[in-house]
């Protein structure tokens, strides 16, 4: 099934409001419209006759060995209301398909549980853990610990959601708390955090660059930040020791004025490549947005809704469905762009609609 039919047989099989939480967006959704827009407007320019076989699409990431093509999965809350199977699904697929899987604070399974699932379809499933900077460091600390004892093998923290994202579509239908019987798993007895409603994911405005690097001296794995937008807090972050950088806006969700995540990236790519992967995610849904960002100097690229409509479509077959179709035409791309390698993909390769070399 193609990646639209997924999403097509998702809608179908969800609760409206569910539905609308994952595939709304901040404000107008203006900024949800510019992710997936950046992307047709870009273009590939093939090189040919390079004898581009036999190809690899693997990719080396912080805390994953190589992953078998440069996608992962980016961190989205609530996988349970998607699919009864929830996180252990998504977990065993990505785990099965070789792909990076980022759960997070806001999963509806504990993160032990995850990396308990991920461990039965891989023996070394590379999962992520992603949180928030807490405004008291103890709870932050207990999440970290928590991650590490699961055997999370990197950490994710997310910088752009100082406060919680207006999301029209949630205000309009009042989807504001969990149903009963879902909790937000990794909240459980954190110190003075209570678990169970949306708004109780930690979000705070306080946290600095000293803090995140507080968090990374703390523990040994490696600690990615995501969120970036300006070459300026790309630079902070690495000096503060992060381990690789994720240009992200949320996928439209928190400020609806900025930047498709894609024309953010090359400048984070010209001032902190040299010294540290820079990945990216909003608006992936083909195997050539997969190329274009990555001839733009990206190391990989994270999905999130495709993965929630194929978890609600056909639960763990489905986001195997994604992450195969994904890598499969992503491999195409490459053999017709002549590549090898995805290094082989550069800036040169890539062309403004209307434009040409
Ligand atoms: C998200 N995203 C997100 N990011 C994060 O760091 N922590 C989180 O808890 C969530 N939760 C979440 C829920 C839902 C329903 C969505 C759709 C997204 C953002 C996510 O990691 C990623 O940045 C975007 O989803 C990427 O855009 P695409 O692939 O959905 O276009």
């Amino acid at each position: 099934m193609t990646l639209r039919a997924l999403h097509d047989a998702a809608r179908r099989t969800l609760d409206p409001v569910h539905y609308d939480y994952v595939a709304g967006g901040a404000g107008e959704e203006r900024v949800l419209s510019a992710n997936e827009a950046a992307f047709d407007r870009y273009l590939l320019l093939p090189r040919t006759l390079r004898g581009n076989e036999p190809r690899d699409t693997t990719a080396r990431l912080p805390g994953a060995g190589r992953a078998a093509a440069p996608v992962f999965v980016a961190p989205t809350a609530f996988h349970r209301l998607m699919h009864p199977d929830g996180e252990d699904a998504t977990a065993r697929a990505a785990a099965a398909e070789g792909a990076v899987l980022v759960t997070g604070t806001a999963a509806t399974t504990a993160v032990d549980a995850v990396v308990a699932a991920a461990r039965e379809a891989a023996p070394d499933p590379a999962v992520w853990f992603q949180l928030y900077l807490h405004p008291r460091p103890e709870v932050t600390e207990a999440l970290v610990r928590r991650a590490e004892q699961a055997g999370c093998t990197a950490l994710v923290v997310t910088v752009d959601s100082a406060v919680f994202g207006r999301h029209t579509r949630d205000l309009r239908n009042g989807f504001t708390d969990l149903p009963p019987g879902h909790a937000a798993e990794n909240m459980r007895d954190l110190p003075g955090a209570p678990p169970g409603t949306l708004t109780d994911i930690p979000m705070s405005a306080a946290p600095t660059w000293r803090d995140f690097g507080e968090l990374a001296r703390t523990t040994t794995l490696p600690v990615l930040v995501k969120g970036i937008l300006h070459p300026a807090d790309a630079r902070l972050a690495v000096e503060h020791g992060a381990s690789g950088v994720i240009v992200s806006n949320h996928g439209g969700r928190q400020c609806d004025a900025v930047p498709a995540a894609l024309d953010c990236l090359p400048a984070v790519v010209d001032a902190v490549a040299d010294r540290t992967p820079v990945l990216m995610d909003g608006g992936v849904r083909r195997g050539s947005d997969i190329a274009v960002a990555l001839a733009l100097g990206a190391t990989a690229v994270g999905v999130g809704r495709p993965v929630m409509w194929g978890l609600a479509a056909e639960g763990e077959a489905g986001v195997r469905a994604v992450l195969a179709t994904l890598r499969d035409e992503y491999d195409h791309t490459l053999a017709l762009c002549g590549g090898r390698r995805n290094a082989d993909l550069t800036r040169d390769m890539v062309v403004r609609r209307g434009e040409t070399r």
